[in-house]
């Protein structure tokens, strides 16, 4: 049979016409896939033999949708509405058959055939708005039509993805096979032709009125949820124009949405996000074929918070895990709160019975000395102390089989010093995990001079197991993550002592797009764990830091937090946070004290300084080599503290504000705050200077 051009296969099979969309890695509707559709839709016309149109995807997916590589140049025809257009007009039943995923343009494209099959397990879903756009290919005037605007809408404006068996029950799919995919397809298409059964189009459905209930509760939902995000609400208004116009125009008003959406900064922000997550997989110097070692049983020394997080994380990805505490009598206890957490899981539903039971039969309480003899890998997870630290290292370096992997998850400390300390530094590196830590996705993966790079390779496939997203990074004090949000809390402490107030400081953040301020966080995870944190860092603080111990004073007043119902702020027995009076009276007699004339600050002062001081300490990272790309940096703010997606990261960031406002920016807080905090990167000079940005002109 002819190929109708190499991104789409056609087959016969008596009357029917099979057309394979084989493009990989995952089937992207490139141009040469919509012109390999319109080729086959041509020959399946052109063959009065031919009776139906089989569409499906070779290997893993139907297709992922629309090749995001062609977003941001001209669309080359055909676009893709226009192969949707046509295949839903087509005179022969054309059928979507179904596997993988099945998403954005690629469930568009399903959604304009006139039968759709789905093997079980296939994911269903439109995920545009995590890229900034809506659907532009009809699928918010299609999908409402087919399956009602009460699904469309969680589907289209919050990306929720569907399996499956929950597309046939809404009647997004006429039938879910649990395999052979082409032969259903086929033996669904002959017994149409037997039954006599017309073509169906969506488009043609009628949409029924508009819900105004149902729309206002949906707004109201991602205003919540997706705080900030502009394409949401947008995607909104598009399924409200499914109900309000008449098809050919609620396509054209959806892809005049899309486009402009597409040429926004949220979208660009959201792609960039979206390609540097994938760039930072690629490592320099580490090739893809770097031999891996055997991670089969860990061993996670330390059973507080974090090391309980690290455990249930293993767990997850189906990894043996023996968990030590201070005694077997702690670690037990450990296992049993785990064993309770696994419990509530399951009444949430967030896990199945047999899955708790497994994730829980994975982890054992255990002693060090045998836990570590029988690991190829021990991740510590005790306090931060040097001193303790040093010493375990040392025993595991003695006690670990060769080649077993031995990491820490220090957070702050030298890496170097524990790498010496073990004896064996190639086996020694860095896993730092974000509390929760089974819940949080990022890890930064730690390497010193001394890793091997099958250890690397190793750590940053057993993170994508456990469904991480590693960062690999350099070993120098507070890594990439804590170096960062170290200088941005310092600014907030500053702003405080100089005339703002925590509520404003936190405001500011959150206005900028933070899901919570820098004070507001210190309050849920404890004043004085923060301050344990500062205690252990009191070295490298400058004098001015030193000076600014609010924190101290807070704890000295018992206020530590949620937990005591105190902390920047007082909470009520819900606990909500209210600004208290007397945390502003203590930060006024504390500047009194130190001589600081307060004065009003402005949010923008706020936002700017919290912002460039972390920008400045980005561009130091990638100065001093701590990580290659900017990208690292932006996919470890995203992802470990909330930065907002729309905004792509705080280089990102930077480039869409321009370089040369930021070094302007830094000048200034020079001039007011001091150089030892504000001088420019040299990194940031020349590229202002050169009109330049971190990701290039
Ligand atoms: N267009 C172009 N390339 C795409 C793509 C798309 N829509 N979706 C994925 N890719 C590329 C990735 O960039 C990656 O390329 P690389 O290997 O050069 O880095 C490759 O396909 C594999 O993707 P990856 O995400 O690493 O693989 P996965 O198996 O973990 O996930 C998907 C596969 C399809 C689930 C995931 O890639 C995805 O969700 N893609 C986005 C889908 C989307 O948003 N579609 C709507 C577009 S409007």
């Amino acid at each position: 049979m002819a190929e109708a051009g190499a991104a789409v296969t056609l087959r016969r099979d008596g009357e029917l016409l099979l057309a394979s969309i084989a493009h990989p890695p995952v089937n992207a509707l490139s141009h040469a896939v919509r012109a390999g559709l319109m080729a086959a839709l041509d020959a399946a016309r052109a063959d009065p033999a031919i009776r139906a149109l089989i569409l499906s995807g070779a290997g893993k997916n139907f297709s992922a949708g629309a090749d995001v590589r062609e977003f941001g140049q001209p669309f080359k025809a055909p676009e893709l509405g226009e192969v949707v257009e046509r295949t839903e007009a087509f005179g022969k039943p054309v059928i979507a058959a179904l596997h993988g995923n099945a998403l954005g343009g690629g469930l568009e494209l399903a959604l304009a055939c006139h039968f759709r099959i789905a093997l079980a397990g296939t994911r269903l879903a439109l995920p545009e708005v995590r890229l900034g756009i809506i659907p532009g290919a009809g699928g918010t005037q299609r999908l409402p039509r087919l399956i009602g605007a009460a699904a469309a809408l969680g589907v289209i404006a919050e990306a929720r993805e569907l399996s499956a068996a929950e597309a046939l029950k809404l009647g997004l799919v006429d039938e879910c096979v649990p395999d052979d995919l082409e032969g259903a397809a086929m033996r669904f298409a002959r017994r149409l032709f037997a039954e006599g059964r017309p073509i169906r189009r969506t488009g043609q459905i009628s949409p029924g009125p508009v819900d105004e209930a149902l729309f206002a509760e949906a707004q109201r939902g991602v205003s919540r949820r997706q705080r900030g995000f502009k394409a949401p609400p947008e995607a909104i208004r598009a399924v409200r124009l499914a109900h309000e116009l008449p098809l050919k125009e609620g396509l054209a008003r959806e892809l005049e949405i899309c486009m402009a959406l597409l040429n926004g900064e949220q979208s660009r922000a959201q792609r960039h996000a979206f390609a540097a997550e994938r760039e930072i997989a690629r490592i320099p110097g580490l090739p893809p074929d770097t031999q891996l070692r055997p991670l089969a049983r860990a061993a996670v020394i330390g059973c507080g918070v974090m090391g309980r997080g690290i455990a249930m994380a293993l767990a997850g990805a189906g990894i043996a895990v023996s968990l030590t505490g201070r005694s077997l009598a702690a670690a037990r206890e450990v296992h049993a709160a785990i064993g309770k957490s696994y419990e509530s899981a399951v009444t949430r539903g967030a896990l199945t019975a047999a899955q708790g039971a497994e994730r829980l039969g994975l982890i054992v309480a255990a002693e060090e000395d045998r836990a570590a003899g029988d690991a190829d890998l021990v991740i510590e997870a005790i306090s931060e102390d040097p001193e303790a630290k040093q010493a375990l290292f040392a025993r595991l370096g003695a006690r670990c089989r060769p080649g077993a992997i031995l990491a820490s998850n220090t957070s702050f400390l030298d890496l170097r010093a524990l790498a010496a300390a073990s004896g064996r530094p190639a086996d020694v590196a860095g896993l730092h995990f974000f509390n929760p830590a089974h819940l949080m996705r990022l890890v930064e993966v730690v390497r010193t001079t001394d890793t091997a790079p099958e250890v690397v390779a190793s750590l940053l496939g057993l993170a994508r197991r456990m469904g991480k997203i590693p960062v690999l990074v350099g070993a120098k004090e507070g890594f990439v993550a804590n170096r960062m949000l170290a200088r941005r809390s310092r600014e907030a402490l500053f702003l405080i002592e100089e005339g703002a107030l925590p509520e404003e400081v936190d405001r500011a953040l959150v206005n900028f797009g933070f899901p919570i301020g820098p004070f507001a966080v210190q309050d849920l995870g404890g004043l004085d764990v923060v301050l344990a944190t500062r205690r252990a860092r009191f070295g490298t603080l400058t004098e001015r830091e030193r000076q600014a111990d609010l924190l101290e004073q807070l704890v000295a007043a018992g206020r530590l937090g949620q937990k005591s119902a105190a902390g920047w702020y007082r909470y009520d027995a819900e606990r909500r946070a209210q600004p208290d009076p007397e945390v502003a009276a203590l930060i006024a007699r504390h500047a009194a004290r130190r001589g600081i004339v307060r004065r009003a600050i402005t949010e923008s002062e706020i936002t700017e300084r919290c912002l460039y001081a972390m920008i400045n300490e980005g561009a130091r990272l990638l100065e001093e080599g701590i990580v290659p790309r900017a990208q690292e940096i932006d996919v470890i703010w995203l992802h470990g503290f909330g930065f907002p997606a729309y905004r792509g990261g705080p280089m990102f960031h930077a480039d869409l504000t321009g370089l040369r406002q930021v070094l302007d920016g830094l000048t200034k807080y020079r001039g007011s705050v001091g150089d030892e905090y504000f001088s420019p990167a040299p990194l940031i000079e020349r590229l202002a200077q050169a009109g330049h940005g971190f990701y290039g002109p």
